[in-house]
């Protein structure tokens, strides 16, 4: 299902679709405000710089992150976690901008997710060749909040599979403004981003920014 949220302008215009049974896109609503977006991510990098961190088994990831709220994703030998502490400046990481948080729930909310408030927001930074394996998101504490995605910048192809990495995927293309939400019986499907394909974005240049919200704790 498509549906008109605002404006005639097909071009600008916001839409939702379900793409499965518990994910739902919602493109180019973050249009509106993205200058406003990447304004706010670049405050929380100033602070919190985006880093490669290491896999628990010892590969350098190739998308750059950075984490503001009360909670941050990180990953090192010692394996995946939250941690309220950014190991690069051992100091809490920079608080989650307002327009991250109401954007966040707003976002949920039309995708059918009441009173999602999120306490960590991960900062993916893609340049071209980076690429995110697929994986499942369950370092949260409680699987029945969802996950909301945003995009900014150049597009990228995300990879929607099962429950099991083995299962088939399906292939989405995000583009800038794009918003994915995805919980209840998607909540632990596997998922991930193929390679960035190289190109320039008026706002953002040669990058992908993805904020992928969450409640960790
Ligand atoms: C993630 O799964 O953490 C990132 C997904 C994305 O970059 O869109
Ligand atoms: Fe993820």
């Amino acid at each position: 299902m498509t549906l008109e949220l605002f404006g005639p302008d097909e071009s600008t215009a916001a839409t939702r679709e379900d793409l499965l049974p518990g994910v739902v896109v919602l493109r180019r609503w973050t249009l509106a405000v993205d200058a406003a977006l990447v304004a706010a991510a670049h405050g929380v990098t100033t602070i919190s710089p985006v880093r490669h961190m290491m896999t628990p088994g010892g590969f350098t990831m190739s998308v750059a992150m950075s984490n503001c709220g009360e909670w941050g994703w990180v990953t090192d030998r010692k394996g995946y976690r939250y941690d309220r502490i950014d190991p690069e400046t051992g100091t809490p990481w920079p608080a989650m901008p307002a327009i991250f948080q109401s954007l966040a729930t707003e976002a949920a909310e039309e995708a059918g997710y009441k009173n999602f408030m999120p306490d960590a927001c991960l900062i993916n930074r893609y340049e071209p060749g980076a690429r995110m394996s697929l994986h499942q998101d369950r370092n949260e504490r409680d699987f029945g909040q969802p996950i909301v995605s945003v995009s900014l910048g150049l597009p990228a192809v995300f990879q929607f599979g099962g429950d099991k990495r083995s299962d088939k995927t399906l292939r989405v293309t995000l583009s800038h403004g794009d918003v994915i939400v995805w919980g209840g019986p998607a909540r632990l499907r596997f998922h991930g981003i193929l390679p960035l394909k190289p190109g320039q974005h008026p706002l953002l240049g040669a990058q992908r920014l993805n904020l992928t919200f969450r409640r960790a704790g």
